[in-house]
């Protein structure tokens, strides 16, 4: 994944009556990542992607879309977007293809017939694609909405709470889809309400609440899996009490003992290679190391948490 960035929002705002519904909000989502807009019913994710795709007029800020500015080349801009906002519409009465033949001759932009064949096969509906519409599923559905929104060969694929209605195995299958639409080189941006869902599906995230964006970071920092920072590490042993003797003189902060054969330990990456050396040197069975991963649930209420404290001063 290189930095550069596909979509570039600043202080972006909407203001409805008195109201400020997205207050300043700025975000960059780089090229090849699935960026989450993360927040609750209400927050105004749905109202954010509505300004960045032009559907309503935002009151204040910018929007830019793989280097086209919203307000000086509005068409290229919007070329470069491909967006499911609310639940795509399609004729039941027709066939997935009817349908999409239809939106094809809509386009702005020339669609060749072996792209609509491309596409197709992309989100694997080759094989029901000439039924018609109101005998799909849920998940093909959604599928169909995924090849309308992408076949003009978007840069950027935004949806919006993509995966409300699907069980879990469609919202599985919906996952694997996007990461593998990213490998094609589409960067996707998503909202949902749901935590353990963008947890699995994206690479950062952004939390609005209120309007504001309150905080951005990469889901590999959320779930403690970062390289350089120190992680919690439960280690699995025959005796937990003889280990934790044997590496007591190598160890500086927060060791814990959890049961017979087990305990963690915080250390930095490069140490548990050091402590695993120890502990087998001195003829200690380890079963397992392994890094105690924070939820983003339990990130995220860190973070509202830290947030109202904030504001309560
Ligand atoms: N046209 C409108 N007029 C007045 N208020 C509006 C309008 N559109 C949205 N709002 C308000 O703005 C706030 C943000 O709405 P928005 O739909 O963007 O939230 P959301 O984060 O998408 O929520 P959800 O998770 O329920 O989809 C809500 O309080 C909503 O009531
Ligand atoms: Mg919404």
């Amino acid at each position: 994944m290189n930095n550069s960035s596909i979509l570039k929002v600043t202080n972006l705002t909407k203001k409805i009556g008195a109201k400020k519904i997205v207050d300043n909000v700025s975000f960059d989502v780089r090229k090849g990542e699935i960026f989450g807009l993360l927040g609750p019913n209400g927050a105004g994710k749905t109202t954010i992607i509505r300004m960045i795709v032009g559907l309503i007029n935002r009151t204040g800020g910018h929007v830019s879309i793989n280097g086209f500015d919203l307000d000086t080349n509005f068409n290229e801009a919007l070329n470069e977007i491909g967006a499911i906002v609310e639940n795509p519409e399609f004729y039941g009465y027709l066939s997935g293809y009817k349908n999409l033949i239809h939106y094809k001759r809509m386009s702005r932009k020339e669609i060749s017939e072996e792209k609509l064949r491309e596409t197709i096969a992309v989100v694997k509906l080759d094989a029901a694609i000439k039924q018609k519409v109101k005998t799909y599923s849920l998940g093909m559905r959604q599928r169909l909405g995924v090849a309308q929104a992408i076949l003009h060969s978007p840069s950027l694929l935004i949806l919006d709470e993509p995966t409300n209605g699907l069980d879990p195995s469609g919202i599985r299958e919906f996952r694997d889809h996007l990461r593998m639409l990213t490998e094609k080189g589409v960067t996707v941006l998503v909202s949902s309400h749901l935590l353990a869902e963008m947890q699995l599906m994206c690479d950062r995230f952004a939390i609005i609440e209120k309007g504001k964006l309150i905080y951005i970071e990469s889901m590999a920092e959320t779930t403690n899996m970062e390289a350089a920072s120190k992680r919690k590490v439960t280690f699995t042993v025959h005796n937990s009490e003889a280990a934790m003797q044997i590496i007591q003189p190598f160890i500086v902060e927060g060791m814990e003992k959890l049961n017979e054969q087990q305990f963690t330990i915080s250390l930095d990456y490069q140490s548990i290679a050091e402590i695993n050396k120890q502990l087998v040197q001195a003829d200690i069975s380890v079963f397992e190391i392994a890094s105690v991963k924070k939820t983003l649930e339990d990130r995220f209420l860190e973070i509202t948490n830290s947030a109202k404290e904030g504001t309560d001063k």
